[in-house]
């Protein structure tokens, strides 16, 4: 049966889109749109057509699942010129969401309602690629070029209001009926004799974007889909409408092969998939209402934040009067800060404020569902407060911890319910960062597993699922990439080079510069922690040492790598260069950008087929997902393992062992990628869940 009906009530034909979950525009979809656009041409009974989505939304876009195969025709362009030759007027009635393809369809057609709450955008870019169904010729003629290029660029969709104010949607109707507004509207526009009304038929309008795309390649630099869809509106201003199009398809198809599309794909798929584990599929959740969070310090004050901006009730518990007090202020600022950003309104934030409450005493815990602890990374005092929280947590609470690195199977032996126990590892900001690794131990129950990934999408976060090991997935790669670029510093780069090369890569912030950002104390405490544990061929960071104990400790200290007496933004200080040349033993060399990156990259991927040989990772995507959200990796590179895969895990495994020549201590082969090579396989082949 095709997922596009078409029926006739009262001379209004209601062509309806029903392709759940999205109504992406899927090949069934787009055969079904062009036979019900010619059915309606033929049909005198229908004097007028309404366009819209069964479901909850009207239509997600192209369906992205195609992207990569063959073209399968009828295409979306050709659809949806169909759709705007029609003689008689084409409604689109737009509920719920439009994105891309689907609000191409929409501008197609001859009038646009959209329900109050609708969103509507153009998001190709955030996938590497532009719209390619009309939408950078057609947006233009409908809202002006500057709005058309704000919507294209930025990839992010507007609000119903928003969309009336600039012209993209003629009318509003109310959100709860989508088929009854539709087809009023419908009426008035019969009763009113509305024809046929082409948006090519429109002028080009007026303006340059010359200044907008300087600005626009310095703001998305190492991308390519931005500037191109610019350039495909400049171009298609100045051509005849047909011509216009066929450029765009060009460019559109141009964008299709690039390695960043399949990069950004790769990261929209996985970050849907990460949430799918087989160890919970039909497990239910126990039920979250009331949370509780131990330690009201930079973790447990943006972990209540998340929390209270989630809706739930929140009882913080610190040490003192004056710690609560603390605590309290920086929610608060942070909520303020919210309402400022226009995430908030001011009544949700006070009456998210008065379900606050922060306290000394744990007595306080005992109605709570769940409970995060933050306080003091310290084995010793995490049992301490597990041991108190086991005697006060109701039966069936959840009991989980933010810790960083410790073992997880340890805090939850303090406790006579082990099964109850979990990692919930927020990542800092915690109200702001979407990461979060959801850390099962050995004896972890399935539905307190289910009940953080319940929780996880409920606070808007993106959960990965972790093993129990000293770091976890992210941390205890970082700190193996991390040692390959001290090393390269030891042997002579300067930590300035290092931070340009992997910032040049697509990396937010160099390693150096984010050392500055978190403080050196956390890698000094590291370091001190793990001393016990050191190999006698370990090669010590003394530099790191060095600077922590001259009190620069980074951005906090107005000092660290970096010199931030001017600003935050902090420059490459000579005084550092010393250090780092007094830490130097042995003979030095020059690193090339090239080398740097290539070093960096190697380490952290050969740790992570480590990380996912063992099962503390459950696939290669969910390495990528926890890169792509915590540790600022480029999106459009698709996160290490995919990229990785994209220049041939061979290459990688080479260059490996090349390094191990000089130092085979650290650059061991990881066994899994070695196995790889061999078999001639990639990363993604494993994506598919572990049954292991
Ligand atoms: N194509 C194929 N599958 C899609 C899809 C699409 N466009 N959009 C979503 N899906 C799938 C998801 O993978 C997911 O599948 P799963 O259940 O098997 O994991 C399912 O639909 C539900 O998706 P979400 O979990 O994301 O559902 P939400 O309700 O949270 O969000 C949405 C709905 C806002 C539509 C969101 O899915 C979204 O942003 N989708 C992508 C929209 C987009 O980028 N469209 C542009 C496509 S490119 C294009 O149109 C090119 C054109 O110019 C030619
Ligand atoms: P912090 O030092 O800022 O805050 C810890 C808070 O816990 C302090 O306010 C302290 O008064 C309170 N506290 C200590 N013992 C307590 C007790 N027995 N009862 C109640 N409150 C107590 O530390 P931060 O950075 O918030 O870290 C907390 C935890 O989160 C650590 O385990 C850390 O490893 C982890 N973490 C830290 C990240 C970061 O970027 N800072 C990121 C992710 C995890």
């Amino acid at each position: 049966m095709s997922p596009v009906t078409y029926s006739v009530q009262k001379d209004i034909a209601v062509i309806a889109i029903d392709n759940p979950p999205v109504n992406a525009l899927s090949h069934a979809v787009r055969q079904g749109l062009a036979r019900a656009i010619k059915t309606f041409a033929g049909d005198e009974s229908a004097r007028i057509a309404v366009v819209m989505g069964a479901g909850r939304l009207f239509i997600g876009g192209a369906d992205i699942s195609e992207f990569g195969k063959p073209l399968k025709h009828p295409t979306l362009p050709s659809v949806i010129n169909a759709i705007e030759a029609c003689t008689k007027p084409v409604i689109a009635a737009i509920h719920g969401t439009a994105l891309g393809g689907g609000l191409e369809v929409a501008l197609g057609c001859h009038y646009r309602l959209a329900m109050m709450g609708t969103k509507l955008g153009l998001p190709e870019t955030t996938l590497g690629i532009l719209p390619g169904a009309g939408g950078t010729q057609r947006m233009p003629r409908l809202v002006g070029l500057e709005s058309a290029a704000e919507m294209i660029v930025g990839g992010k969709p507007i609000s119903a209001e928003d969309a009336q104010a600039i012209g993209l949607v003629d009318g509003l109707g109310p959100d709860n009926d989508v088929r009854s507004a539709a087809l009023a509207y419908a009426g008035k526009l019969l009763a009113k004799g509305a024809i046929a009304r082409p948006t090519r038929a429109m002028p080009p309008p007026d303006g340059d974007l010359t200044e907008m795309r300087a600005k626009v390649a310095a703001k998305f630099r190492g991308q390519v889909a931005q500037v191109t869809a610019l350039d495909a509106m400049t171009r298609g201003m100045a051509l005849p409408f047909d011509e216009g199009l066929a450029e765009e398809r060009r460019l559109f198809q141009t964008l299709m092969e690039t390695p960043q599309r399949a990069g950004l794909i790769h990261a929209f798929f996985s970050e849907r998939t990460v949430a799918k584990l087989p160890e919970i599929a039909g497990v239910k959740p126990r039920t979250i209402n009331r949370i509780a969070v131990i330690g009201g310090g930079t973790m447990g004050s943006g972990i209540a934040t998340a929390a209270l901006l989630a809706g739930l009730t929140v009882t913080l518990v610190e040490r003192d009067d004056a710690a609560a007090d603390k605590a309290r202020a920086t929610i608060a600022g942070n909520l303020e800060a919210a309402v400022k950003r226009g995430k908030l309104t001011t009544a949700r934030r006070d009456a998210a404020l008065k379900t606050l409450a922060t306290v000394t005493d744990y007595a306080a815990l005992s109605e709570a569902d769940l409970v995060v602890e933050a306080v003091f990374e310290s084995m010793d005092v995490k049992r301490e407060v597990f041991a108190k929280l086991d005697a006060v947590m109701k039966p069936g609470a959840v009991l989980a911890t933010n810790t960083s690195y410790l073992d997880v199977n340890e805090i939850a032996a303090a406790t006579g319910r082990p099964s109850d126990v979990i990692g919930l590892h927020f990542f800092s900001p915690a109200h702001i960062m979407k990461l979060l690794e959801v850390v099962v131990a050995d004896g972890t129950a399935p539905d307190v597993t289910a009940t953080a990934f319940a929780l996880a999408k409920r606070l808007g976060k993106t959960p990965v699922r972790a093993g129990v090991c000293d770091g976890f997935i992210g941390n205890r790669i970082l700190s193996h990439y991390r040692t390959a670029a001290d090393h390269m510093v030891l042997d002579g780069a300067s930590p300035y080079d290092v931070d340009r090369a992997l910032v040049d890569f697509g990396f937010a912030m160099g390693p150096y510069q984010v050392s500055d950002l978190a403080g050196l104390d956390i890698g000094f405490a590291t370091r001190q922690r793990k001393a016990g544990d050191a190999h006698t061929r370990d090669r010590v960071p003394t530099f790191a040492d060095a600077l922590y104990h001259a009190g620069r400790l980074g951005q906090k200290t107005g000092a660290g790598y970096y010199d931030y007496s001017e600003d935050r933004k902090g420059r490459p200080d000579p005084a550092v260069e010393a250090i780092v040349a007094e830490a130097r033993t042995g003979e030095t060399r020059a690193f090339g950008a090239n080398e740097i990156v290539c070093r960096y990259m190697a380490a952290m991927i050969n740790e992570a087929a480590r990380v996912v040989e063992e099962g503390i990772a459950l696939r290669p995507l969910d390495v990528d997902v926890v890169f792509l959200h915590g540790y600022g990796f480029p999106r459009y590179r698709g996160g290490p393992m995919h990229w990785a895969d994209a220049q041939g895990l061979d290459g990688i495994l080479v260059a490996i062992t090349e390094f191990a020549k000089t130092d085979d201590h650290f650059w061991q082969p990881a066994p899994l990628l070695s196995r790889l090579v061999a078999e001639g396989r990639r990363f993604a082949d494993l994506n598919q869940t572990r049954k292991d």
